[in-house]
Formats: C-alpha cells, sequence, structure tokens
C-alpha cells in the first residue's frame, strides 16, 4: 500500500474471519495479533496498523477518521447509522437479524421488544405501522421473553442453536448479515489508491471463493 493505512479491526469472532479473508488475500496480518491484547498493532510490511476495537465502536473510529478503514457486521452498521462509505461486502460472519419469541406467542396491543439493536427494532415495527416498547438490553437477550421481561425480541440468528437450546422460535427475518468494509469520507479521497488497492484485492479474492 502506498500510503499507511489505520485499520479498525472488531475483536472476537469476526476479526478470526477478517484475518483469515486478509491473509488469503495475500495480506500477511500477523499469526499472533489472534491471540493478543495489544490493541494497536503496526505491521510495517503492509504499511497498515490495526486498531483492535470492540464491533460496536468500528464505525465510530471510521467516522471520526482515526481509522481510515474498518471491518464491521451490517447488524452494527445499521444500528450506529454513522457517516462512512460502505465499500465492500466481506462475505464473512454471515448471520441474520430476526424477530424471535416462544412458539405460543400471541399477539398484544403494545407489545415490548428486547434487543440490543434499539434503533433496528424501532424502525422496523414503526415501518410495519405496529406500536412496541422497544428495550435495550446488552447481551443474553433470549432470556428476556424467558422470564417475561419482553413478548418478543429482536436479536442475531447465526446457527439457530441459542433458540433451539431456549425453546425459542424465529418468527421473521428483517435482513441479512455480513461483514462490511467501511472507510472515512476524507480517508477515501486522501488516501484513494491504497483503499482502492485493498478494495480490489479483497473484491479479487472473494469473488475466487465463491
Ligand atoms: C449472538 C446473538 C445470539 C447468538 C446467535 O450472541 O445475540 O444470542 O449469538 O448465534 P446462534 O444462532 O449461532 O446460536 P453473542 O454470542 O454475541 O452473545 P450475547 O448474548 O452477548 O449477545
Amino acid at each position: 500500500m502506498k500510503e499507511m493505512l489505520k485499520v479498525a479491526m472488531p475483536k472476537g469472532r469476526i476479526y478470526k474471519q477478517a484475518s483469515k479473508l486478509f491473509r488469503s488475500a495475500g495480506l500477511p496480518v500477523p499469526e499472533e495479533i489472534d491471540e493478543s491484547r495489544r490493541l494497536i498493532i503496526p505491521v510495517p510490511e503492509l504499511n497498515m496498523e490495526f486498531i483492535m476495537a470492540k464491533p460496536v465502536d468500528v464505525p465510530t473510529y471510521v467516522e471520526y477518521g482515526v481509522a481510515d478503514i474498518g471491518v464491521v457486521g451490517k447488524d452494527v452498521l445499521m444500528e450506529e447509522n454513522r457517516n462512512v462509505y460502505e465499500l465492500l461486502d466481506l462475505g464473512i460472519a454471515r448471520c441474520r437479524m430476526s424477530v424471535i419469541g416462544l412458539p405460543d406467542w400471541e399477539p398484544v396491543l403494545y407489545p415490548r421488544v428486547a434487543t440490543k439493536y434499539p434503533n433496528v427494532a424501532s424502525q422496523f415495527f414503526r415501518e410495519k405501522g405496529q406500536q412496541v416498547e422497544v428495550i435495550k438490553l446488552n447481551g443474553s437477550i433470549e432470556l428476556a421473553p424467558l422470564i417475561g421481561l419482553a413478548d418478543r425480541i429482536v436479536d442475531m440468528v447465526e446457527t439457530g442453536q441459542t433458540l433451539r437450546e431456549n425453546g425459542l422460535v424465529e418468527q421473521e427475518v428483517l435482513f441479512p448479515i455480513t461483514s462490511r468494509l467501511i472507510a472515512n469520507r476524507v480517508s477515501y479521497r486522501m488516501k484513494n489508491e491504497s483503499i482502492q488497492a485493498l478494495c480490489d484485492l479483497l473484491q479479487d479474492t472473494i469473488a475466487q471463493k465463491a
């Protein structure tokens, strides 16, 4: 890469798949990043610096330009609604956003919906003309209908294992989710050559895998 790129990477499950994709694109992301607790990892041979972020914060770092580009799930991108460019569907970390409930769920007048994604959930039900009370939770969302906090939940489904093990059913799919490559708007202009080169490289790799 010609110009140095700061890359915001999500720690955790997406990182494993993203680093694999980068490596198969010929970008030798050092192996030890996977295990390390270091948060800023320079990779001089790639002229890149990796910023290891909490996934939900990736669009924030990119919007403010402290990272030029980032890897983030479409779920977070929809929820955070940050002013960034979405450059590429990386086709990794495939799952979906769904409405979930107990099998014997029955419609009520003003249902409570628990979710980690209050903006996504509010917009979805608003567009359907349904009045709901959205309750924000930060994890283990499936608990909410089981213990009577909410009538339904809006959450991610990947393998469906969490639903099966807790006796819940998927009622409606909102949208499919994959990870995306995003860019800061100014960086995209100022470092266009490097960002475009990375984009092309990743796109070719994804196309070969398809
Ligand atoms: C996510 C999501 C579901 C689960 C879906 O939770 O919120 O609970 O994964 O995956 P599955 O369909 O393969 O079971 P995560 O592991 O991120 O933990 P959380 O409870 O903290 O949200």
